[in-house]
């Protein structure tokens, strides 16, 4: 089984903000999960690097395109292990090897009819890289998105038939109802092209920063065509040695914000039925991240800085926090606050201290080795399941709702902890038994949660693993409930899972 998952490439023209750490750390978490069940992966994230908006900041940089491409997106380059992003490859759409497969790609486009030259006269946001029909522009003809005022484009194009593409798109979305989730986010693009699909501008010639025209050299492709299709052209080269298109395409997922839907729920789609290219499998549309109640952006200048966030909690936690606070799929609320109040009630208290004093009491009562008991079978019966449950919830791309099933368990074995009082059965020899299985049930319990954690929190969880004397990897199929933590030897974790900070 392979599972192909990207996510957007982000534009150079700025530096790399939480906004677009939290997609890639969404995609990142289902790639660790596919991977922990044994499939195949490619984890594919990037940078978009052609366009206006690039075009337009070295301008005001006084730098090359070029110039400024390759300096920002080295930063996005360096964000992905800072994350702990375990993308398979990184994808610069300035590599000739995509500029190269683009025009072969555009260049199928246009010998199966679909391309036409003709005259745009029309409203064009600099820093959306788009076109915008009637009811995209905002008062004053401004950019609802970056409030700038619209520029009035009136130049000769190349156009993409989609109008001609109507149908299918239409039918594309009555017989694949799974298309792009969630479901408020299909219904979304299908009302767009029931709403009628007009042509669209394939190329521009004011420009030179991009993919050349192969049939025009005065043109470059709109940075949207050359963008989409890195997402195709990568695997011919980003893959291994060999292009590993045949095994991969069509993609199993793309995932992406809500601004950038219709370019990946229209037009993409568009584009490779045009080719007769495979349609990807499936589209997760995520909300914005707010601070102070506006969508955070390099544009509006309000964004948090994951990476002082990382250097003072670590990664993880970071990671946790963002899957934890808002719901994946919807718009949600993030702030400095928020994020310490979950890591010390839930990060340092629910999960760091059970872990702390489940391996301080089997060091204490057992000299450090979990014994061999049966497990509680009310505990046991308690996580049915679970592993399978998270498993159908990140298929659907579900990862707040899996995540909360996991930290449901991890109470119940806080709740375990209290009902059990095992310090009073260690006091009493006649309950040796009932003291080792409730020390048994709580380090399986913690393994259980700690398989299942490990895809969100790799290196706490790589950290409690060893600790509970479980070298033996992630497999998703040692996450169900059994006596596997018995026999093994545990260490004390100093410092904690998560440090308490003053
Ligand atoms: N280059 C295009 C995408 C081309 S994909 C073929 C682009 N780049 S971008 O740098 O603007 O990144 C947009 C994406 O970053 C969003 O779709 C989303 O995935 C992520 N986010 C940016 N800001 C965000 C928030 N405030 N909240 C959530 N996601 C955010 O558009």
């Amino acid at each position: 089984m392979a599972f192909y998952v990207t996510t957007p490439i982000y534009y150079v023209n700025a530096a790399p903000h939480l906004g677009h750490a939290y997609s890639t750390i969404g995609a990142d978490i289902l790639a660790r999960h596919h991977r922990q069940r044994g499939e195949d992966v490619f984890f594919l994230t990037g940078t978009d690097e052609h366009g206006e908006p690039v075009a337009l900041a070295a301008e005001r940089e006084g730098v090359t395109p070029k110039e400024l491409a390759d300096r920002n997106a080295r930063r996005f380059e360096d964000l992905m292990p800072r994350i702990n992003a375990s993308n398979d490859f990184f994808i610069r759409t300035s590599d000739p090897r995509h500029k190269q497969r683009v025009q072969e790609f555009m260049q199928r486009i246009y010998d199966n009819g679909h391309v036409y030259k003709g005259m745009y006269e029309g409203w064009y946001c600099p820093r959306c890289a788009d076109f915008k029909s009637d009811n995209e522009i905002a008062e004053g003809n401004t950019c609802p998105i970056h409030r700038i005022p619209l520029d009035r484009e009136d130049e000769e194009n190349w156009f993409f038939r989609l109008s001609s593409f109507q149908e299918p798109l239409e039918r594309l979305y009555t017989e694949r109802d799974d298309f792009v989730r969630p479901r408020q986010r299909f219904n979304e693009a299908r009302s767009f092209i029931t709403g009628g699909l007009n042509d669209i501008s394939l190329s521009r010639s004011k420009l030179t920063w991009g993919v050349e025209v192969p049939w025009d050299a005065e043109h470059v492709f709109y940075v949207w065509f050359d963008a989409l299709l890195n997402y195709y052209t990568a695997l011919s080269f980003g893959a291994g040695e060999s292009d590993r298109t045949p095994e991969l395409w069509p993609a199993d997922l793309h995932v992406m914000g809500k601004d950038i839907l219709k370019f990946h729920a229209v037009i993409w789609p568009a584009m490779l039925l045009a080719a007769e290219v495979e349609l990807p499998r499936h589209l997760f549309i995520h909300g914005y991240l707010l601070l102070d109640g506006e969508k955070m952006s390099k544009s509006l200048g309000n964004v948090l800085d994951p990476f002082e966030v990382m250097d003072k909690y670590g990664t993880d936690a970071l990671r946790y926090y963002c899957f934890r606070e808002v719901s994946f799929g919807q718009d949600g609320a993030v702030s400095t606050a928020g994020f310490e109040s979950r890591y010390e009630s839930e990060l340092a208290n629910d999960y760091g201290n059970l872990a702390s004093r489940t391996l301080a009491m089997i060091a204490r009562y057992r000299d450090g080795q979990v014994p061999h008991a049966e497990a509680d079978p009310a505990l046991a019966a308690d996580f049915d399941g679970l592993a399978e449950e998270v498993s159908e919830l990140l298929d659907r791309a579900e990862i707040t709702q899996a995540l909360e099933r996991i930290w449901q368990r991890v109470r119940r074995l806080n709740r375990y902890v209290e009902e059990q009082a095992p310090w009073k059965l260690a006091k009493d020899p006649g309950q040796a038994a009932g003291l080792d299985t409730v020390l048994l049930s709580l380090a399986e319990g913690l393994r259980v949660v700690t398989v299942l954690l490990h895809a969100y929190m790799p290196e706490t969880t790589q950290r409690l693993m060893s600790a509970l004397g479980q070298d033996d990897g992630f497999a998703i199929g040692t996450g169900a409930f059994a006596a596997t933590a018995a026999g093994a030897t545990v260490t004390p974790l100093d410092p904690a899972l998560f440090p308490k900070h003053a």
